[in-house]
């Protein structure tokens, strides 16, 4: 099982999140390969909307690390999103990786995933945060499978203790292919409208055009 950790605040190691996220980790079986990429440590630029990577999958004229952690993203089974809240939101840093991700969206690449949220905060206040990390995993075809959230201070035992949980729950539902009504309901509704714009685009976006057409998810179904 690949877990793949994402930790986006500048503090790495000595992020309060990334602190907790480790909480996290340690509820995950010993034989889980886990890779952690602190984006403080990774060149990714901005988006430009040139739309190259539409035409093409994965082709993006910004030449920088956005690729290598995209293949990341692609090869986990699991992937805890770890982000310090500012202003309610994601750090720049994570909504920069995530704007370079378009494709993820339009082509459902993090499809059979299950993704964590890990955040926190000076006020502990982050419901907002972790229900946009639950947004971008639906947008992609993932899973949202649950999240965790602080204030600032080192976890306390009882943090860790849900952490740990959240660990152990993420290795099972990697494990036995969990499906959550709420999050499968969205995803066939986020498709439905997918399926639309891409027929629309399909002169455009030709690349990912032919990738739904191998999918086979052009044909909807009766009804849909
Ligand atoms: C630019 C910026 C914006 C922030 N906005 C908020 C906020 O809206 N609400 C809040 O409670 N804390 C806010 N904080 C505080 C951080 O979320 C908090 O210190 C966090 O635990 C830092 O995590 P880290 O150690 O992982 O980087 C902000 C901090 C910064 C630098």
């Amino acid at each position: 099982m690949n877990i793949l950790l994402i930790s986006a605040s500048p503090h790495k190691t000595k992020s309060r999140t990334f602190l907790l996220a480790k909480e996290v980790l340690k509820g995950l079986p010993k034989s889980a390969r886990v890779r952690t990429l602190h984006l403080s440590d990774t060149k990714i630029g901005f988006c430009r909307h040139c739309e190259a990577c539409h035409r093409k999958i994965m082709n993006c004229p910004v030449k920088d690390d956005v690729r290598a952690v995209m293949e990341a993203m692609l090869t986990a089974g699991g992937i805890i999103f770890a982000t310090p809240n500012y202003i309610n939101q994601v750090t720049a840093q994570l909504k920069a990786l995530w704007d370079r991700t378009a494709h993820f969206i339009h082509c459902r690449r993090l499809e059979g995933k299950y993704i964590a949220g890990v955040v926190t905060s000076g006020s502990g206040r982050n419901a907002s945060v972790l229900e946009y990390i639950r947004h971008y995993a639906r947008a992609c075809g993932a899973q949202y499978m649950g999240g965790i959230s602080s204030q600032r201070q080192a976890p306390a035992p009882e943090k860790k203790k849900e952490a740990k949980l959240l660990g152990k729950k993420l290795a099972q539902d990697i494990a036995e292919r969990m499906t959550y009504p709420e999050e499968a309901r969205f995803l066939e509704e986020f498709k439905q409208h997918f399926r639309r714009i891409m027929q629309l685009r399909k002169n455009e976006w030709t690349e990912e055009y032919r990738f739904w057409q191998e999918k086979g998810w052009l044909q909807a179904h009766a009804g849909k």
